[in-house]
């Protein structure tokens, strides 16, 4: 056994020799023989994976590239090469050439810059899979998304400071990443965005360390004698922090506490740097190195149902964290109702049946845990947030092990909630989010993008609208304070903003209902006539409706009034085909086999993602008669 393994090693080993030679990849750094051949478990190679990384000098970049070594090697059927771009978006691009040119099945991209690398990475997905990890470049021309949500950990920073600072404040060091990259900015938003609302607390300079401890003890070397009374440093990440904290030893400026960001594992990492009282807290950044393996293993097996983007959960992590248990994550089989050798139960709170959408989401659970063997207890909320909350109880009477359900608005969840957390039920939000500040309530969130959604019907309403003459618009919206009514509203004004021909004259409830969308419209009809030239519909069974409104009032539909909505329901595709509707952008309600896997998933003890945004189209009246034949709903 051993000499077949050693064999392999050595016929592996050689083939990458000649390849290299080869190719002439001087620039390729191939840490092939680290990944795999350390294990003593050498299967044929299936797939070749090529990882083009950002650069190996942060260590939160090293940790990301051992994370896909090994869980690659676990996998067993993978071979992974990575690239070091050493920074250089020049080098990046050329890296992940020479990996198409090597022939790897799938790509796995942490961008240098990701405004840079956005059109070599739309090249490369034509040819392969491209999941993109942690900065996310432009557009959609890439498989899968997975990273951070660094607003949110900006805003846990700032959360952090002001409860440590309290109502009298104090004075805050910054100590930032590379000027202008995503994560910098948006960490620092996300800290403004709350410290800002403590008149107390004050910014007193903002030091750019590029994400380097060196240059951070450097920076803060060179300036700490101009500074006064400091009461918090806020790193945004662990080395930084290390780095501040080396520079206030020097200065014999000790005892102010350190805040930092990555919490990665292993000596100076920052849950050591916590452990041993260096910092004050961390806030958990995962790298997403072990999703993406995993990911490109579905992705390349063809499986179904792989999501758009996938966000990373944040935690906070300070001393006494580490001493108690409130680190751990799920622990697999110790299931709510005592019992490990059943079914997984699951109790799921749908929102109604107020549209074809809502019909198929309903299919599609129904099935999916049929399929995954899963024992469903389904309860209809019948458009009542009440009856959902009735129905979550019941479910923590009966002590299911998960909860999941789609809440009909975003408000109102948090004492039912903080129920089910009291029983230990943890609890999936499907489809429609929730407005909780306390994001322990509930472990992940899947559905679609609803701003994005709005956003793309404005894009495409300003892009399909030739002439200079003023547009005016009526809007059908769904249910008030639902997330796909706030959000779809939100994204489609901040597009329309751009263009000063298009203003929306007038909007109406109609519930995402067809009923609803038809009274509507006869009522906007009533007010505006032929006044209106474009309806916004916030969901297709609101634009059938008022496409029979429209008849009654005796115009055509996308002749007198074209209409744009979203969903892209069986029936969209037909009202698009008789010429009726301009346009639909998916929503998909097909989300069964992802809540199946994340049921399965966090009953096994696997960490979820905070949220799993599914990957949607954009559908016009030209593509309608192709795509019918494809569609599940
Ligand atoms: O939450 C998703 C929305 O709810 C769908 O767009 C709409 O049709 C449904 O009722």
């Amino acid at each position: 056994m051993r000499a077949r393994l050693e064999s392999d090693f050595h016929r592996l080993a050689g083939r990458w020799c000649r390849m290299w030679r080869l190719l002439s990849l001087s620039a390729l750094v191939c840490l092939l023989m680290a990944c795999g051949m350390s294990n003593d478990r050498v299967a044929p190679v299936k797939y070749l994976v090529g990882v083009s990384q950002a650069n190996l000098s942060e260590p939160w970049r090293i940790a990301m590239c051992d994370e896909i070594k090994s869980a690659a090697a676990l996998n067993g059927e993978m071979r992974v090469l990575f690239t070091d771009a050493t920074d250089s978006p020049l080098k990046q691009i050329a890296d992940v050439n020479a990996l198409l040119e090597y022939g790897v099945d799938l790509i796995i991209l942490s961008p240098s810059d990701a405004e840079a690398l956005t059109p070599v990475v739309k090249a490369a997905y034509a040819r392969v899979p491209v999941i993109i990890l942690d900065r996310a470049v432009e557009g959609y021309d890439y498989t899968l998304y997975i990273g951070p949500d660094n607003q949110s950990i900006g805003r846990r920073a700032g959360n952090y400071v002001s409860k440590l600072l309290g109502e009298k404040g104090g004075s805050v060091l910054l100590v930032n990443g590379l000027k202008g990259s995503p994560p910098t900015v948006s960490r620092e938003a996300g800290f403004r965005e709350v410290i800002d609302k403590n008149p107390g607390v004050r910014v007193i300079d903002t030091l750019q360390a590029d994400w380097l401890r060196d240059r951070a003890e450097e920076e803060l070397g060179k300036r700490i004698k101009r500074y006064g009374k400091i009461d918090v440093i806020v790193a945004q990440n662990d080395d930084m922090a290390f780095g501040a904290s080396l520079a206030l030893a020097r200065a014999g400026r000790t005892g102010i506490p350190i805040i930092g960001v990555d919490g990665l594992p292993g000596p100076r990492g920052g849950l050591d740097l916590v452990a041993s009282g260096v910092l004050d807290a961390t806030f958990t950044c995962p790298t997403g190195g072990i999703e993406a393996v995993g990911f490109a293993s579905d992705i390349l097996k063809k499986r179904d149902g792989i999501p758009k983007k996938v966000i990373l959960r944040t935690q906070t992590v300070t001393r006494h964290d580490l001493q108690t248990d409130a680190l751990r994550g799920p622990v697999p089989v110790k299931r709510a109702n005592g019992r490990s050798d059943h079914k997984i139960v699951l109790g799921f709170a749908q929102v109604g049946s107020e549209s074809d959408w809502r019909l198929a989401n309903t299919r599609s659970i129904t099935k999916a845990a049929a399929y995954a063997g899963i024992e469903l207890h389904f309860v209809d909320g019948q458009q009542d947030q009440d009856i959902q909350k009735a129905a979550i109880r019941r479910f923590i009477e009966e002590r299911v092990d998960v909860i999941a359900f789609s809440p009909r608005v975003e408000s109102g969840w948090e004492e039912v909630l903080n129920e089910a957390k009291a029983a230990g039920i943890p609890v999936i939000l499907t489809d429609r989010s929730v407005d909780i500040k306390d994001d322990s309530l509930w472990v992940t969130f899947m559905g679609g993008d609803f701003l994005e959604e709005g956003r793309r019907a404005a894009r495409w309403l300003l892009e399909h609208s030739p002439g200079d003459r003023p547009v005016d618009i009526v809007e059908l919206q769904g249910t008030v304070d639902s997330a796909p009514a706030i959000d779809r509203g939100l994204g489609f004004r901040e597009v329309l903003a751009r263009n000063k021909r298009f203003s929306i004259i007038d909007g109406r409830v109609g519930d995402f209902t067809f009923q609803g969308g038809k009274d509507a419209m006869r009522s906007l009809l009533a007010v505006h006539g032929t006044a209106i030239k474009m309806v916004f519909s916030q969901n297709d069974d609101m634009a059938l409706g008022a496409i029979e409104a429209i008849e009654s009032a005796g115009l055509v539909p996308g002749v007198d009034i074209s209409i744009v909505s979203i969903d892209a329901v069986k029936k969209a595709f037909e009202a698009m085909i008789a010429g009726k509707l301009a346009c639909s952008i998916e929503c998909t309600p097909l989300l069964g086999p992802l809540l199946m896997k994340a049921v399965q998933d966090y009953m096994d003890g696997k960490e979820l993602p905070a949220r799993i945004i599914t990957s949607e189209g954009v559908f016009p009246a030209s593509s309608a008669a192709n795509e019918i034949q494809r569609r599940q709903y």
